[in-house]
């Protein structure tokens, strides 16, 4: 291996993509992960860390551009960190997170010969998001900002005044939320002193009916002319559904809502996938991207084949999107949800959608699993799992393992847990069957995917 240190300047080839978005180089034997490279640069990068058996280098100067290489479409591209692939063209985003996935599979999942089917790509290429939370901040200049953490750069905010992964209303809606704070003097939370009032502003759209649900965190329930915002949003958003002024007070940078100061109009917006409908409130789950949830969810309903006669457990429901999708072919339907507000949007969207095969536990899952076993009246043959990206936890996947259901699929959108996960299912004698990803995060190297289990 070579004998690198910190600071040497070395040139290297990128050959491939690692999970995360770096690339991947080899400099005299040694593997090397430089950001902001396409597989084919030639690059000039400073070593800033030297492991054992890799290194890890920055500031790439490109001697010799990748063909694979295309010009961003955002300006903000090399500060914002948001979408780090828009130097590769969306099909070959598309090949790398297969070969990623399956990868990750082998080396930390331990399974040979992965069935990665291809990969279903996003509807939507751009504007594709649905949610954003956005944090306040000030520029060099002093001035109020209202946007995104800069890359690497945690405590700095970039104003973001056009971005391509949003519907254009946000930045309509940033531009006023702004001008607000800057005419009223608010100032902007520091995260570092833990001063000032502003933090978050959290922004949900329906991809269906375009209309809006703002959500703004402050640290302070005042001043009283924050009331006056919605108003002010109206006369340029008619879109706006619903404006929630709430406090957090929390240390950690989360845009977590810990009580309502005040709100206008409604809490929830409206979604449709597939003709059916969905009430989606402020603080709970939605897939981020809408039309690729409805290529997720058939994906989901398809590799479960349901005939009508199954009894479907949703673990981690959200809002209910799988166990509605699915409730029409299937005798029975349970879906598990700690987040209460998103358990009522699942029974509401099971009413509106006229299912009454559905019934929705509010808890954590492997507490609540006990609990079903009570009152649900069926065995359950299919199980869909969907967490958080962390995965399943140790207690509840011995839990979930305990059910012993024939066929689960497992939705992640953590190729790394899911990896870790499966291989807790293939140790007790499931065998996996396939993997299907499903893009629902294109120009960012997020991985969505939806794998078959079988006992
Ligand atoms: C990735 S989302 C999936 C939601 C849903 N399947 C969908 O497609 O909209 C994970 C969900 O798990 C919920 N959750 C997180 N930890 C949980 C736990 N321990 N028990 C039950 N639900 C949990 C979250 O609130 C969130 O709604």
């Amino acid at each position: 291996m070579p004998e690198l240190k910190k600071g040497d300047i070395i040139e290297l080839k990128i050959e491939g993509l690692a999970y995360g978005g770096r690339g991947i180089g080899k400099y005299e034997g040694m593997v090397v992960f430089v950001p902001d490279v396409v597989p084919g640069d030639v690059v000039r990068a400073q070593v800033y860390r030297k492991k054992s058996n890799y290194a890890e280098a920055v500031s790439p100067e490109i001697i010799q551009a990748s063909v694979l290489r295309i010009a961003p479409r955002c300006s903000l591209h090399s500060i914002c960190g948001g979408c780090v692939w828009q130097t590769i063209p969306y099909d070959k985003q598309l090949v790398f997170k297969e070969s990623m996935l399956t990868s990750l599979l082998e080396h930390l999942g331990n399974q040979t010969e992965v069935n990665v089917s291809p990969i279903i790509p996003s509807p939507d290429v751009w504007h594709y998001r649905n949610k954003m939370e956005f944090t306040f901040g000030r520029n060099a200049e002093g001035e109020v900002v209202l946007g995104l953490h800069s890359t690497g750069r945690f405590y700095e905010i970039i104003d973001v005044e056009q971005c391509f992964i949003h519907p254009p209303v946000f930045d309509k809606i940033l531009k006023i939320v702004r001008q607000f704070a800057r005419d009223y003097h608010l100032e902007p939370y520091d995260s570092r002193t833990h001063k000032g009032l502003l933090r978050h502003l959290v922004l949900r759209s329906s991809r269906t009916s375009g209309e809006v649900l703002a959500v703004l965190l402050t640290t302070e329930p005042e001043p009283e002319m924050l009331k006056a915002l919605p108003g002010i949003l109206r006369r340029e958003i008619p879109e706006l559904r619903g404006f929630i002024w709430a406090l957090n007070t929390g240390v950690a940078d989360v845009a977590r809502a810990e009580k309502i100061i005040f709100s206008e109009g409604d809490n929830f917006i409206i979604e449709e996938l597939n003709g059916l409908k969905f009430r989606v409130s402020a603080f709970s789950f939605f897939q981020t991207n809408t039309r690729a949830s409805e290529r997720l969810y058939q994906t989901v309903k398809e590799l479960a084949e349901l005939s009508g006669k199954e009894v479907l457990l949703d673990a981690y429901c959200g809002t209910g999107g799988i166990s509605i999708f699915c409730a029409g072919q299937c005798l029975a339907v349970y879906g598990i949800e700690i987040l209460p507000e998103a358990v009522w949007d699942a029974r509401s969207n099971a009413q509106a959608n006229a299912l009454s095969n559905c019934l929705f536990l509010a808890g954590d899952v492997r507490r609540t699993l006990s609990l079903l076993k009570n009152v649900a009246k069926h065995t359950i043959t299919r199980l869909v799992i969907d967490p958080p990206r962390g995965g399943i936890d140790k207690k509840s996947l011995r839990a979930l393992l305990n059910l012993n259901v024939p066929v689960v699929i497992y939705v992640s959108c953590n190729p790394t847990t899911l990896a870790r996960d499966i291989q807790a299912f293939t140790d007790s004698g499931y065998q996996l069957q396939l993997i299907q990803p499903v893009d629902m995060f294109p120009h960012t190297y997020h991985i969505e995917s939806v794998a078959k289990l079988v006992k």
